[in-house]
Protein backbone atom coordinates (compact mmCIF):
# COMPACT_ATOMS: atom_id res chain seq x y z
CA UNK A 1 0.00 0.00 0.00
CA UNK A 2 1.23 3.53 -1.06
CA UNK A 3 1.83 5.07 2.82
CA UNK A 4 2.71 8.69 1.31
CA UNK A 5 1.20 10.74 -1.68
CA UNK A 6 4.92 12.32 -2.53
CA UNK A 7 7.06 10.42 -0.66
CA UNK A 8 9.13 7.08 -1.32
CA UNK A 9 9.30 4.30 1.07
CA UNK A 10 9.41 0.34 0.95
CA UNK A 11 5.98 0.43 0.52
CA UNK A 12 5.45 3.11 -2.12
CA UNK A 13 8.08 1.43 -3.82
CA UNK A 14 6.56 -2.26 -4.13
CA UNK A 15 3.56 -0.25 -5.02
CA UNK A 16 4.55 2.17 -7.75
CA UNK A 17 6.19 -1.35 -9.77
CA UNK A 18 2.66 -3.03 -9.27
CA UNK A 19 1.25 -0.69 -11.23
CA UNK A 20 4.20 -0.79 -13.98
CA UNK A 21 4.08 -4.56 -14.02
CA UNK A 22 0.15 -4.67 -14.29
CA UNK A 23 0.83 -2.07 -17.19
CA UNK A 24 3.00 -4.15 -18.78
CA UNK A 25 0.94 -7.36 -18.56
CA UNK A 26 -2.37 -5.04 -19.96
CA UNK A 27 -0.43 -3.99 -23.38
CA UNK A 28 0.66 -7.67 -23.66
CA UNK A 29 -1.17 -9.95 -22.44
CA UNK A 30 -4.17 -9.14 -20.29
CA UNK A 31 -7.28 -8.47 -22.62
CA UNK A 32 -10.68 -9.66 -22.94
CA UNK A 33 -12.80 -9.49 -25.78
CA UNK A 34 -15.72 -10.03 -23.80
CA UNK A 35 -14.28 -7.07 -21.70
CA UNK A 36 -17.57 -4.46 -22.30
CA UNK A 37 -19.34 -1.78 -20.34
CA UNK A 38 -21.37 -3.02 -17.39
CA UNK A 39 -24.72 -1.31 -15.68
CA UNK A 40 -23.74 1.97 -13.53
CA UNK A 41 -25.15 0.71 -9.92
CA UNK A 42 -23.45 -2.33 -10.76
CA UNK A 43 -20.06 -0.70 -10.71
CA UNK A 44 -20.56 2.29 -8.70
CA UNK A 45 -21.52 -0.45 -5.66
CA UNK A 46 -18.37 -2.38 -6.32
CA UNK A 47 -16.09 0.79 -6.12
CA UNK A 48 -18.01 2.58 -3.36
CA UNK A 49 -15.36 2.17 -0.90
CA UNK A 50 -13.03 3.81 -3.31
CA UNK A 51 -13.10 7.59 -2.67
CA UNK A 52 -13.38 7.90 1.84
CA UNK A 53 -11.26 9.94 3.81
CA UNK A 54 -8.70 7.56 4.65
CA UNK A 55 -8.03 6.10 1.08
CA UNK A 56 -8.04 2.51 -0.21
CA UNK A 57 -4.45 2.48 -0.62
CA UNK A 58 -2.74 1.67 -3.95
CA UNK A 59 -3.36 -1.78 -4.32
CA UNK A 60 -6.69 -2.34 -3.29
CA UNK A 61 -7.44 1.16 -5.89
CA UNK A 62 -5.04 -1.27 -8.48
CA UNK A 63 -7.29 -4.55 -7.54
CA UNK A 64 -10.37 -2.19 -8.27
CA UNK A 65 -9.36 -1.24 -11.71
CA UNK A 66 -8.22 -4.33 -12.92
CA UNK A 67 -11.07 -6.72 -11.74
CA UNK A 68 -13.74 -4.34 -11.90
CA UNK A 69 -13.19 -1.68 -13.89
CA UNK A 70 -11.39 -2.49 -17.00
CA UNK A 71 -13.42 -5.43 -17.69
CA UNK A 72 -16.38 -3.15 -17.97
CA UNK A 73 -14.50 -1.02 -21.15
CA UNK A 74 -14.40 -2.96 -24.68
CA UNK A 75 -10.28 -3.48 -25.63
CA UNK A 76 -9.75 -0.82 -28.10
CA UNK A 77 -6.84 -2.11 -29.10
CA UNK A 78 -8.09 -6.01 -29.96
CA UNK A 79 -7.45 -6.79 -33.67
CA UNK A 80 -11.10 -8.11 -33.84
CA UNK A 81 -12.40 -4.71 -32.79
CA UNK A 82 -13.71 -3.69 -36.19
CA UNK A 83 -15.98 -1.12 -35.23
CA UNK A 84 -16.24 2.65 -35.37
CA UNK A 85 -12.73 3.74 -35.42
CA UNK A 86 -10.20 1.23 -33.15
CA UNK A 87 -6.68 1.52 -32.19
CA UNK A 88 -3.57 -0.21 -32.38
CA UNK A 89 -1.19 1.63 -30.16
CA UNK A 90 2.09 0.18 -30.49
CA UNK A 91 4.46 -1.53 -27.42
CA UNK A 92 6.86 1.43 -27.71
CA UNK A 93 4.05 4.41 -27.79
CA UNK A 94 2.12 2.78 -24.69
CA UNK A 95 4.77 2.18 -22.26
CA UNK A 96 6.13 5.37 -22.80
CA UNK A 97 2.98 7.31 -22.28
CA UNK A 98 3.64 6.25 -19.29
CA UNK A 99 7.18 7.85 -18.87
CA UNK A 100 5.06 10.93 -20.15
CA UNK A 101 2.67 11.27 -17.43
CA UNK A 102 5.91 10.25 -15.53
CA UNK A 103 7.54 13.75 -16.59
CA UNK A 104 5.46 16.24 -15.46
CA UNK A 105 5.76 18.04 -18.68
CA UNK A 106 4.05 21.25 -19.39
CA UNK A 107 4.07 21.33 -23.08
CA UNK A 108 2.33 24.75 -23.30
CA UNK A 109 5.43 26.49 -23.97
CA UNK A 110 9.18 26.75 -25.26
CA UNK A 111 10.57 27.98 -22.09
CA UNK A 112 8.98 25.39 -20.14
CA UNK A 113 8.37 22.04 -22.17
CA UNK A 114 11.74 22.61 -24.85
CA UNK A 115 12.97 18.84 -25.24
CA UNK A 116 9.36 17.32 -25.39
CA UNK A 117 8.35 19.92 -27.99
CA UNK A 118 11.21 19.95 -30.00
CA UNK A 119 10.49 15.61 -30.26
CA UNK A 120 6.63 16.68 -30.95
CA UNK A 121 7.37 18.94 -33.44
CA UNK A 122 9.92 16.44 -35.57
CA UNK A 123 6.82 14.03 -35.52
CA UNK A 124 4.96 16.78 -36.43
CA UNK A 125 7.32 17.41 -39.50
CA UNK A 126 7.09 14.09 -40.64
CA UNK A 127 3.58 14.57 -40.92
CA UNK A 128 4.05 17.53 -42.87
CA UNK A 129 6.87 16.27 -45.18
CA UNK A 130 4.22 13.25 -46.13
CA UNK A 131 1.51 15.96 -46.89
CA UNK A 132 4.25 18.36 -49.07
CA UNK A 133 3.59 21.27 -46.76
CA UNK A 134 6.35 23.95 -47.15
CA UNK A 135 9.28 24.12 -44.49
CA UNK A 136 7.87 26.96 -41.98
CA UNK A 137 4.20 24.91 -42.01
CA UNK A 138 3.68 23.72 -38.02
CA UNK A 139 0.99 23.18 -35.38
CA UNK A 140 0.53 21.55 -32.72
CA UNK A 141 -0.99 17.97 -31.12
CA UNK A 142 -4.37 18.46 -29.63
CA UNK A 143 -6.98 15.76 -27.80
CA UNK A 144 -8.46 14.54 -31.08
CA UNK A 145 -9.80 15.04 -34.03
CA UNK A 146 -12.68 17.24 -32.74
CA UNK A 147 -10.49 19.51 -31.19
CA UNK A 148 -8.55 19.89 -34.45
CA UNK A 149 -11.72 20.43 -36.75
CA UNK A 150 -12.65 23.37 -33.95
CA UNK A 151 -9.03 24.79 -33.58
CA UNK A 152 -8.34 24.87 -37.09
CA UNK A 153 -11.83 26.30 -37.62
CA UNK A 154 -11.69 29.16 -35.55
CA UNK A 155 -8.07 30.16 -37.27
CA UNK A 156 -9.94 30.35 -40.72
CA UNK A 157 -12.39 32.41 -39.45
CA UNK A 158 -10.41 34.76 -38.02
CA UNK A 159 -8.34 35.12 -41.29
CA UNK A 160 -11.41 35.62 -43.39
CA UNK A 161 -12.39 38.41 -41.15
CA UNK A 162 -9.00 39.87 -41.18
CA UNK A 163 -9.07 39.10 -44.53
CA UNK A 164 -12.44 41.25 -45.03
CA UNK A 165 -12.05 43.89 -42.48
CA UNK A 166 -14.84 42.87 -40.25
CA UNK A 167 -17.10 40.38 -39.87
CA UNK A 168 -20.37 39.32 -41.82
CA UNK A 169 -23.91 39.39 -40.56
CA UNK A 170 -23.20 35.37 -40.28
CA UNK A 171 -20.21 33.28 -41.36
CA UNK A 172 -20.67 29.47 -43.00
CA UNK A 173 -18.73 26.33 -43.49
CA UNK A 174 -18.73 24.23 -46.36
CA UNK A 175 -19.41 20.41 -46.02
CA UNK A 176 -21.30 16.93 -47.50
CA UNK A 177 -22.98 14.66 -45.26
CA UNK A 178 -20.29 12.57 -45.57
CA UNK A 179 -18.48 15.12 -42.82
CA UNK A 180 -17.57 13.65 -39.45
CA UNK A 181 -20.12 15.08 -37.05
CA UNK A 182 -17.51 16.62 -34.82
CA UNK A 183 -17.01 19.24 -37.76
CA UNK A 184 -21.00 20.25 -37.56
CA UNK A 185 -20.72 20.34 -33.70
CA UNK A 186 -17.56 22.59 -34.01
CA UNK A 187 -20.10 24.81 -36.32
CA UNK A 188 -22.29 24.94 -33.33
CA UNK A 189 -20.04 26.40 -30.85
CA UNK A 190 -18.94 28.57 -33.27
CA UNK A 191 -22.61 29.61 -34.20
CA UNK A 192 -21.47 29.42 -37.60
CA UNK A 193 -23.36 28.19 -40.43
CA UNK A 194 -22.99 24.71 -42.66
CA UNK A 195 -23.50 24.98 -46.45
CA UNK A 196 -24.22 21.67 -47.86
CA UNK A 197 -22.21 20.21 -50.89
CA UNK A 198 -23.63 17.21 -52.95
CA UNK A 199 -21.15 14.30 -53.14
CA UNK A 200 -20.64 11.91 -56.24
CA UNK A 201 -22.07 8.10 -56.10
CA UNK A 202 -19.31 7.53 -53.36
CA UNK A 203 -19.72 10.01 -51.03
CA UNK A 204 -17.17 12.49 -52.23
CA UNK A 205 -16.77 15.72 -52.40
CA UNK A 206 -15.78 17.34 -55.94
CA UNK A 207 -14.46 20.17 -56.88
CA UNK A 208 -17.75 20.89 -59.36
CA UNK A 209 -20.40 19.91 -56.24
CA UNK A 210 -18.34 22.63 -54.02
CA UNK A 211 -17.94 25.68 -57.43
CA UNK A 212 -22.01 24.60 -57.65
CA UNK A 213 -22.79 25.31 -53.83
CA UNK A 214 -20.72 28.21 -53.65
CA UNK A 215 -22.14 29.79 -56.56
CA UNK A 216 -25.48 29.06 -55.76
CA UNK A 217 -24.86 30.66 -51.82
CA UNK A 218 -24.10 34.20 -53.44
CA UNK A 219 -23.67 35.22 -49.66
CA UNK A 220 -20.27 36.41 -48.79
CA UNK A 221 -20.38 34.47 -45.55
CA UNK A 222 -18.55 31.36 -46.44
CA UNK A 223 -15.12 31.53 -44.80
CA UNK A 224 -13.85 27.84 -45.01
CA UNK A 225 -14.40 24.65 -47.06
CA UNK A 226 -14.21 21.34 -45.01
CA UNK A 227 -13.18 18.08 -47.12
CA UNK A 228 -12.10 14.65 -45.45
CA UNK A 229 -9.47 12.72 -46.48
CA UNK A 230 -11.07 9.61 -45.21
CA UNK A 231 -14.30 9.39 -44.49
CA UNK A 232 -15.28 7.62 -40.76
CA UNK A 233 -18.28 5.83 -42.53
CA UNK A 234 -17.11 5.16 -46.08
CA UNK A 235 -12.98 5.97 -46.01
CA UNK A 236 -13.65 7.59 -48.81
CA UNK A 237 -11.13 10.52 -49.55
CA UNK A 238 -12.61 13.54 -51.32
CA UNK A 239 -11.18 15.29 -54.82
CA UNK A 240 -8.48 17.13 -52.33
CA UNK A 241 -6.72 19.20 -55.71
CA UNK A 242 -10.00 20.29 -57.34
CA UNK A 243 -11.24 21.14 -53.92
CA UNK A 244 -8.00 23.59 -53.50
CA UNK A 245 -8.80 24.84 -57.09
CA UNK A 246 -12.17 25.79 -55.65
CA UNK A 247 -10.76 27.34 -52.72
CA UNK A 248 -7.61 29.22 -54.02
CA UNK A 249 -9.84 30.92 -56.75
CA UNK A 250 -12.68 32.36 -54.11
CA UNK A 251 -9.62 32.95 -51.05
CA UNK A 252 -11.50 29.81 -49.27
CA UNK A 253 -9.36 28.49 -46.49
CA UNK A 254 -9.38 24.73 -47.16
CA UNK A 255 -8.81 22.54 -44.10
CA UNK A 256 -8.42 18.67 -44.63
CA UNK A 257 -10.12 16.76 -41.72
CA UNK A 258 -7.86 13.22 -41.87
CA UNK A 259 -8.08 12.08 -38.51
CA UNK A 260 -8.23 8.51 -39.89
CA UNK A 261 -7.29 8.40 -43.07
CA UNK A 262 -4.67 10.77 -43.57
CA UNK A 263 -2.28 8.38 -41.74
CA UNK A 264 -2.24 6.65 -45.20
CA UNK A 265 -0.10 9.81 -46.39
CA UNK A 266 2.89 7.31 -45.02
CA UNK A 267 1.30 4.62 -47.32
CA UNK A 268 2.78 3.71 -50.37
CA UNK A 269 -0.02 2.12 -51.88
CA UNK A 270 -2.44 4.81 -52.06
CA UNK A 271 -0.51 8.10 -50.90
CA UNK A 272 -1.39 9.23 -54.75
CA UNK A 273 -5.05 9.48 -53.37
CA UNK A 274 -4.24 12.45 -51.59
CA UNK A 275 -3.00 14.67 -54.17
CA UNK A 276 -3.93 18.00 -53.61
CA UNK A 277 -3.33 17.95 -49.50
CA UNK A 278 -0.31 20.08 -50.35
CA UNK A 279 -2.51 22.84 -51.09
CA UNK A 280 -4.43 23.10 -48.16
CA UNK A 281 -4.37 25.76 -45.67
CA UNK A 282 -4.51 23.37 -42.34
CA UNK A 283 -5.06 19.01 -41.65
CA UNK A 284 -5.48 17.13 -38.51
CA UNK A 285 -4.88 13.44 -38.24
CA UNK A 286 -5.01 11.27 -35.26
CA UNK A 287 -2.39 9.07 -34.09
CA UNK A 288 -4.77 7.61 -31.48
CA UNK A 289 -6.55 5.94 -34.83
CA UNK A 290 -4.32 4.65 -37.03
CA UNK A 291 -1.01 5.68 -36.23
CA UNK A 292 -0.39 3.52 -33.32
CA UNK A 293 -0.20 5.60 -30.44
CA UNK A 294 -2.58 5.71 -27.25
CA UNK A 295 -4.94 7.98 -26.60
CA UNK A 296 -5.64 11.08 -26.81
CA UNK A 297 -3.72 12.62 -29.52
CA UNK A 298 -4.50 13.96 -32.89
CA UNK A 299 -2.06 16.35 -34.84
CA UNK A 300 -3.18 19.70 -36.31
CA UNK A 301 -0.88 21.40 -38.94
CA UNK A 302 -1.14 24.63 -40.73
CA UNK A 303 0.64 25.33 -43.73
CA UNK A 304 1.26 28.91 -41.99
CA UNK A 305 0.87 28.67 -38.72
CA UNK A 306 1.28 32.31 -37.83
CA UNK A 307 -2.37 33.40 -38.29
CA UNK A 308 -2.87 30.20 -36.11
CA UNK A 309 -0.62 31.73 -33.44
CA UNK A 310 -2.34 35.73 -33.96
CA UNK A 311 -5.59 33.69 -33.52
CA UNK A 312 -5.21 31.40 -30.05
CA UNK A 313 -2.65 32.70 -28.29
CA UNK A 314 -3.46 34.07 -24.63
CA UNK A 315 -2.61 36.68 -22.93
CA UNK A 316 -2.38 38.01 -19.25
CA UNK A 317 -0.82 39.23 -17.03
CA UNK A 318 0.90 36.32 -15.48
CA UNK A 319 1.74 35.06 -19.07
CA UNK A 320 3.21 38.18 -20.41
CA UNK A 321 6.47 36.40 -19.44
CA UNK A 322 6.46 33.28 -22.18
CA UNK A 323 8.57 34.21 -24.89
CA UNK A 324 6.47 34.77 -27.97
CA UNK A 325 9.09 34.61 -30.26
CA UNK A 326 9.66 30.51 -29.15
CA UNK A 327 7.42 28.00 -30.54
CA UNK A 328 4.83 27.55 -27.92
CA UNK A 329 2.10 25.19 -28.77
CA UNK A 330 -0.07 26.62 -26.71
CA UNK A 331 -0.41 29.09 -29.38
CA UNK A 332 -1.71 26.90 -31.71
CA UNK A 333 -5.47 25.40 -30.69
CA UNK A 334 -7.73 26.77 -28.19
CA UNK A 335 -5.69 25.46 -25.35
CA UNK A 336 -3.63 26.46 -22.41
CA UNK A 337 -2.23 23.94 -20.56
CA UNK A 338 -1.00 20.47 -22.67
CA UNK A 339 0.30 17.16 -22.08
CA UNK A 340 3.10 16.98 -24.13
CA UNK A 341 0.60 14.18 -25.86
CA UNK A 342 2.71 13.70 -29.39
CA UNK A 343 5.69 12.40 -27.37
CA UNK A 344 4.14 8.61 -27.76
CA UNK A 345 3.87 8.92 -31.49
CA UNK A 346 7.61 10.52 -31.43
CA UNK A 347 9.13 7.91 -29.34
CA UNK A 348 6.79 5.06 -31.74
CA UNK A 349 8.57 6.56 -34.75
CA UNK A 350 11.88 6.96 -32.89
CA UNK A 351 11.56 2.47 -31.44
CA UNK A 352 10.53 1.70 -34.83
CA UNK A 353 11.19 3.93 -38.04
CA UNK A 354 8.80 5.46 -40.38
CA UNK A 355 9.19 2.50 -42.49
CA UNK A 356 7.29 0.03 -40.37
CA UNK A 357 4.12 2.79 -40.19
CA UNK A 358 4.12 2.52 -44.02
CA UNK A 359 4.07 -1.43 -43.63
CA UNK A 360 1.81 -1.34 -41.28
CA UNK A 361 -0.73 1.05 -42.63
CA UNK A 362 0.15 -0.58 -46.33
CA UNK A 363 -0.69 -4.00 -44.71
CA UNK A 364 -4.32 -2.69 -42.75
CA UNK A 365 -5.20 -1.51 -46.51
CA UNK A 366 -4.45 -5.05 -48.17
CA UNK A 367 -6.34 -7.37 -45.65
CA UNK A 368 -8.84 -4.93 -46.53
CA UNK A 369 -8.80 -4.92 -49.93
CA UNK A 370 -8.62 -9.01 -49.96
CA UNK A 371 -11.64 -8.66 -47.55
CA UNK A 372 -13.83 -6.78 -50.20
CA UNK A 373 -13.22 -9.42 -52.78
CA UNK A 374 -14.08 -12.21 -50.39
CA UNK A 375 -16.76 -10.80 -50.08
CA UNK A 376 -17.42 -9.97 -54.11
CA UNK A 377 -16.91 -13.68 -54.82
CA UNK A 378 -19.87 -14.52 -52.32
CA UNK A 379 -23.35 -14.33 -54.11
CA UNK A 380 -25.14 -14.39 -49.78
CA UNK A 381 -23.20 -10.25 -50.04
CA UNK A 382 -22.81 -7.05 -52.04
CA UNK A 383 -20.05 -5.00 -51.42
CA UNK A 384 -21.24 -1.32 -51.44
CA UNK A 385 -17.85 0.70 -52.22
CA UNK A 386 -14.45 -0.47 -53.38
CA UNK A 387 -12.71 0.71 -50.54
CA UNK A 388 -10.11 3.45 -51.06
CA UNK A 389 -8.84 3.09 -47.23
CA UNK A 390 -9.32 0.15 -44.55
CA UNK A 391 -12.75 0.45 -44.12
CA UNK A 392 -15.42 -1.93 -45.75
CA UNK A 393 -19.53 -1.33 -46.46
CA UNK A 394 -21.15 -4.39 -47.60
CA UNK A 395 -24.41 -6.24 -47.25
CA UNK A 396 -26.18 -9.41 -46.14
CA UNK A 397 -28.43 -9.87 -48.78
CA UNK A 398 -31.95 -10.15 -47.70
CA UNK A 399 -30.97 -9.07 -43.93
CA UNK A 400 -32.55 -6.04 -41.81
CA UNK A 401 -31.50 -3.58 -40.13
CA UNK A 402 -33.07 -5.79 -36.70
CA UNK A 403 -30.93 -8.19 -37.98
CA UNK A 404 -27.61 -6.58 -38.32
CA UNK A 405 -28.19 -4.88 -34.53
CA UNK A 406 -29.48 -8.67 -33.62
CA UNK A 407 -26.23 -10.74 -35.07
CA UNK A 408 -23.69 -7.93 -34.11
CA UNK A 409 -25.31 -7.68 -30.46
CA UNK A 410 -24.64 -11.25 -29.80
CA UNK A 411 -21.07 -11.68 -31.58
CA UNK A 412 -19.83 -8.50 -29.29
CA UNK A 413 -21.16 -10.09 -26.34
CA UNK A 414 -20.12 -13.98 -26.85
CA UNK A 415 -16.43 -11.34 -27.03
CA UNK A 416 -15.78 -12.94 -31.07
CA UNK A 417 -15.39 -9.82 -32.57
CA UNK A 418 -16.80 -6.11 -32.79
CA UNK A 419 -18.54 -5.23 -36.29
CA UNK A 420 -21.49 -3.06 -35.62
CA UNK A 421 -24.04 -1.92 -38.19
CA UNK A 422 -23.99 1.55 -40.10
CA UNK A 423 -25.90 2.44 -43.49
CA UNK A 424 -24.82 3.53 -46.79
CA UNK A 425 -26.94 6.09 -48.54
CA UNK A 426 -29.87 5.03 -46.84
CA UNK A 427 -29.68 1.28 -46.82
CA UNK A 428 -28.65 -0.82 -43.78
CA UNK A 429 -25.29 -2.71 -43.87
CA UNK A 430 -21.64 -3.86 -42.32
CA UNK A 431 -19.10 -1.85 -41.64
CA UNK A 432 -15.28 -2.91 -41.20
CA UNK A 433 -12.99 -0.94 -40.20
CA UNK A 434 -9.25 -2.10 -40.44
CA UNK A 435 -6.27 -0.19 -38.63
CA UNK A 436 -4.57 -3.16 -36.44
CA UNK A 437 -1.54 -4.95 -37.87
CA UNK A 438 -2.78 -8.16 -36.47
CA UNK A 439 -6.00 -8.35 -38.09
CA UNK A 440 -5.67 -11.41 -40.12
CA UNK A 441 -7.52 -12.00 -43.14
CA UNK A 442 -8.51 -15.16 -42.53
CA UNK A 443 -10.45 -14.13 -39.12
CA UNK A 444 -12.09 -11.77 -40.83
CA UNK A 445 -13.10 -13.90 -43.42
CA UNK A 446 -14.55 -16.36 -40.99
CA UNK A 447 -17.26 -13.40 -40.01
CA UNK A 448 -18.41 -13.81 -43.47
CA UNK A 449 -18.80 -17.37 -43.00
CA UNK A 450 -20.51 -16.51 -39.45
CA UNK A 451 -23.01 -14.16 -41.88
CA UNK A 452 -24.08 -17.05 -44.15
CA UNK A 453 -24.54 -19.57 -41.46
CA UNK A 454 -26.37 -17.94 -38.65
CA UNK A 455 -29.47 -18.19 -37.59
CA UNK A 456 -31.37 -15.46 -35.04
CA UNK A 457 -32.17 -16.18 -32.12
C1 LIG B 1 -12.86 11.92 -39.93
C2 LIG B 1 -12.98 12.14 -38.45
N1 LIG B 1 -12.93 13.39 -37.97
C3 LIG B 1 -13.01 13.67 -36.66
C4 LIG B 1 -13.18 12.65 -35.75
C5 LIG B 1 -13.26 12.98 -34.30
O1 LIG B 1 -12.04 12.65 -33.72
P1 LIG B 1 -11.87 12.51 -32.14
O2 LIG B 1 -12.79 11.39 -31.76
O3 LIG B 1 -10.43 12.16 -32.00
O4 LIG B 1 -12.25 13.81 -31.53
C6 LIG B 1 -13.25 11.32 -36.19
C7 LIG B 1 -13.46 10.21 -35.24
O5 LIG B 1 -13.67 9.08 -35.60
C8 LIG B 1 -13.13 11.06 -37.56
O6 LIG B 1 -13.15 9.81 -38.05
Amino acid sequence: MATSMHTWDDDTNRFAHAVIDYAVERVHLAKDTQWGAHPADVLQAAIAHAVAPQGVGGLEALRLFREVLLPACRPMDDPMNLAYVPTAPSVASTMFDLVVSASSIFGGNWEAGAGAIAAENQALRWLADLAGFPPDAGGVFVSGGSAANLSALVTAREVFTQRRGGRPPRYTVAVTEEVHASVRAAARVMDVDVLPVHTDAHGRMTGAALDAALHEHEHDSVFAVVATGGTTNAGVIDELDPIADVCQARGLWMHVDGAYGLAALCSSIVRDRFHGIERADSFGVDPHKWLFAPYDSAALIYRDPRPAAATHAQHGAYLDAVNRGDWNPSDYAYHLSRRARGLPLWFGLATYGTQAYTDAVDGAIRTAASFADEVSARPQFQLLLPPELSVVLFTRIGWSSEQYAEWSKRRAGEGRYLVVPTSWRGEPCLRICIVHPLTELGEIVGILDDLVSYQPA
